[in-house]
């Protein structure tokens, strides 16, 4: 097999020191759904240079010219590298690939459907974002739950990873009283089903360590502490989502290891980071976001909470200022994807476990998670479909058989 390692000439502009490895890890968020794995490892991305211009080019080779998918791996491609620190300008270049590297991306791709299989069940055509901020208690999981009724309202099958382990919140949020239902595997790994719940055309899929319980007291214990050491891996490896067209990981606060390891497991997770407009809330979320980067995640936004609101004499109340957000976004180079204001409505909704898109759907917070919603949907991640691309119909012809190869690594 040929080595998937891009071709990468050198930077033509004088003392220009482009990163090409974050270049590499960065295009290793863009992932092929068809083929389940990104575009480096599969050996798609045949050259990176650095034009007089400073505009950075990107050559990808498509398995075949009329790929239904260029569109989307060019939109993708661009938006990682283009986060990146010193990248203004991002070019994306098609190409065709060789019967023989089209051999070799089949070789790949069936080997990474085998090895896949064993690390997560989550699809390779599901959205992943995760909910960030520097500083804790600024609406992550208020943002989280508010977005995931939506996004399941709108008929899309939502996953919700509460990776806050210690101060898990979801459960609450969510109105969700039953139980992960677990088994204990061999080898003392679990397998467990995540609670579901219908909301409109889709659903939601939850996690949480407040889900985790057993028949009795004890058993709970044994589940808790089997899972707290590395729980979040727990729930990538362990939990048989299903079918999956998002998932959103309501994070901790701070900027912890678990956003290290989720760059390590799941480097196609976008990060949104939230933050209240106030100074102090802003500059911690800098740090958040340049966490995220160092780890080649790509940062897909800012969310301002907690913003000015207006009252029904018309003046605006901005407790925490005004503005902040916008800043943020523009000082990490990214968009604001909306402004909620603050409203004691969101507030009171999230106690009785009625998210206040359900609860108060009329509510001036109700309309700006909306609004999120639609940027979401259109714009920062939108749904996967995976159109018919004849190399899934070759591979099939070929007798490569993607499911049953995951099946099988299941079972062993
Ligand atoms: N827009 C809003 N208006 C009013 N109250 C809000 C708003 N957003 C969140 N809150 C309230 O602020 C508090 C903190 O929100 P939340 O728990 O979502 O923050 P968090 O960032 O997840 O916190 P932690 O860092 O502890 O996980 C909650 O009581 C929540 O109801
Ligand atoms: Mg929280």
């Amino acid at each position: 097999m040929t080595d998937p390692t891009p071709n990468v000439v050198d930077p033509t502009v004088e003392g220009d020191d482009v990163d090409t490895a974050a270049i590499v890890n960065a295009l290793r968020g863009v992932i092929d759904p068809e083929l389940g794995d990104n575009v480096v490892d599969l050996g798609m991305v045949k050259r990176l240079e650095r034009s007089a211009d400073r505009a950075m080019h990107v050559t990808i080779a498509l398995t075949t010219a009329g790929c239904p998918l260029r569109a989307q791996l060019m939109r993708d491609a661009k938006a990682r590298v283009g986060s990146l620190p010193d990248i203004d300008v991002v070019k994306i270049h098609f190409g065709e690939m060789t019967a023989d590297e089209r051999s070799d991306v089949m070789a790949r791709a069936r080997w990474t459907a085998r090895d896949n299989a064993l690390k997560t069940d989550i699809p390779p055509t599901c959205r992943i974002l995760a909910i960030s901020s520097g500083k804790g208690g600024v609406g992550k999981s208020t943002v989280t739950a508010n977005l995931a009724v939506l996004l399941a309202d709108r008929g899309y099958t939502v996953g919700v990873l509460d990776a806050d382990v210690g101060g898990f919140s979801m459960p609450q949020l969510l109105g969700i009283d039953s139980e992960i239902e677990g088994q204990r595997a061999s080898e003392g790994k679990a397998v467990m089903k995540p609670v579901s719940k219908p909301i409109g055309d889709g659903a939601l899929r939850v996690v949480s360590m407040g889900s985790i319980a057993g028949t009795n007291e004890t058993e709970a214990i044994m589940w808790r502490g089997l899972m707290l050491n590395r729980a979040v891996q727990h729930f990538l490896e362990d939990v048989k989502w299903g079918e999956l067209d998002y998932l959103l990981i309501d994070m901790p606060p701070g900027t912890s290891d678990i956003q290290m390891g989720l760059a390590r497991m799941l480097p196609r997770t976008d990060v949104v980071i939230v933050t209240t407009p106030a100074k102090a809330a802003q500059q911690v979320a800098a740090r958040a976001a340049d966490m995220a980067r160092k780890g080649y995640l790509r940062v897909a936004g800012v969310i301002e909470n907690m913003g000015p609101s207006a009252n029904p004499d018309g003046t605006v109340t901005a407790m925490f200022g005004s503005g902040g957000g916008q800043r943020l976004a523009g000082s990490i180079g990214v968009p604001l994807l909306a402004s909620i204001p603050l409203d004691t409505t969101v507030a009171a909704a999230g106690d009785a476990g009625t998210p206040v898109v359900m609860e108060n759907p009329d509510s001036a917070a109700s309309a700006a998670y909306r609004d999120l919603a639609d940027i979401v949907i259109t714009d920062v991640a939108p749904p996967i479909e995976i159109a018919e691309c004849s190399l899934r119909g070759t591979l099939i012809r070929a007798g490569a058989d993607l499911d049953g190869a995951r099946a099988r690594a299941e079972e062993r």
